[in-house]
This record gives C-alpha cells, sequence and structure tokens, in this order.
C-alpha cells in the first residue's frame, strides 16, 4: 500500500513511533524522516547532550525550525518526539503534512518501554515515574487535539500496529 498522504506519528515517549516508523517504511517503500534523528545529526551529538548542554528550548526551536523547512517532495513517513505536540505551531505544521497518527497505549505500559532506554533526558530525573505521570497527563489532550487517527498499541506488535494504522488510513480515504 502507498498512501497518498504522508504519515505523521505522534505520542508520548514509549508509544513505538521510531519502530512503527521503521514497519511503515518497510511495508509502504516510502522515506523515514525522523526529526529526533535529524536533530542529532544536525547539533553533532545525541538528543541527551543537546538537553544537558545547549538546554530544552534550543532543542525546541530547532524542532519548529526544522518542521517548518519539513516539505517531502513525496509522501513520508514522519516520526516526531513526544514533545512536539506542545508548541501548536508545530500541530499546524504537522497536520499541513500529513495524516496525524497518535500511538498509545495505557500509562503503566507506556512508561514500561519508555523506561527500558536511559537516553532519553527527560526521565534522568531520581523520581522518573512522576515525571512521566505528569508529562502524560499534560500531553494526553494535546495528541487527542493533534490527531486525525488514534491507535491503541497494548499488545500489539510494532508491525501489527503498522498494519493497523495502514488500514485505517485507507478506511479514512475511502471515505
Ligand atoms: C521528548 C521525547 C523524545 C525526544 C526528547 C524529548 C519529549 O523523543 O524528542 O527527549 O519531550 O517527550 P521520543 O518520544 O522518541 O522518546
Amino acid at each position: 500500500m502507498n498512501p497518498a498522504r504522508s504519515i505523521v506519528l505522534i505520542g508520548m515517549m514509549g508509544a513505538g513511533k521510531s519502530s512503527v516508523g521503521r514497519c511503515l517504511q518497510r511495508r509502504t517503500g516510502l522515506a523515514r524522516l525522523d526529526t529526533d534523528e535529524m536533530l542529532a545529526a544536525q547539533f553533532g551529538k545525541p538528543i541527551a547532550e543537546i538537553f544537558g548542554t545547549d538546554g530544552e528550548e534550543k532543542f525546541r526551536e530547532a524542532e519548529t525550525a526544522l518542521l517548518r523547512k519539513l516539505a517531502p517532495d513525496r509522501p513520508a513517513i514522519i516520526v516526531t518526539g513526544g514533545g512536539i505536540v506542545l508548541r501548536r505551531e508545530n500541530v499546524a505544521l504537522l497536520k499541513k503534512l500529513g495524516v496525524v497518527v497518535w500511538l498509545t497505549a495505557d500509562q503503566e505500559t507506556l512508561f514500561e518501554r519508555a523506561s527500558r532506554r536511559n537516553d532519553r533526558p527527560l526521565l534522568q530525573k531520581e523520581n522518573p515515574r512522576t515525571v512521566y505521570s505528569e508529562l502524560f497527563r499534560k500531553r494526553e489532550p494535546l495528541y487527542a487535539a493533534a490527531a486525525d487517527v488514534r491507535i491503541d498499541t497494548c499488545c500489539k506488535t510494532h508491525d501489527e500496529v503498522a498494519e493497523t494504522i495502514l488500514a485505517r488510513i485507507e478506511e479514512l480515504a475511502a471515505r
């Protein structure tokens, strides 16, 4: 299946955006643009180091500047960082880019997945569970408002999530 519009993945850390993005890339043959990967390349250092040395605000500014410039000549799979919905301008830019797909699950599952990696600067705190809970509470309504499609990823493999996304997009296109 080759979607007519880009597929934009949003959701909390641990939602599976990067892995599902790779499955979608494989299934559709479309290019994959990962904003975190692009920003790490741009700064020449990993995200955690950008947060540590340049600060979160610099990262957020660069994230928005990147979105403003992002204009793939063909539909693509666009993978975003969890905080992308914090700025209203970003949401408007994402909506212009394509179908916005929100990957989610219950908070416990998301947190458990997010804590498997230790390179997420926002969770390198004394009480990561509390931090996560607060981010979840603040961001849930933002994801909900931004999304065209919401996918529950709980109990699904990345590949099953990718399959569900493509089916939902086909349904939307047929309407
Ligand atoms: C962030 C999520 C990260 C990354 C940065 C900030 C966030 O991406 O952009 O650490 O604010 O939730 P993932 O969602 O891919 O972990």
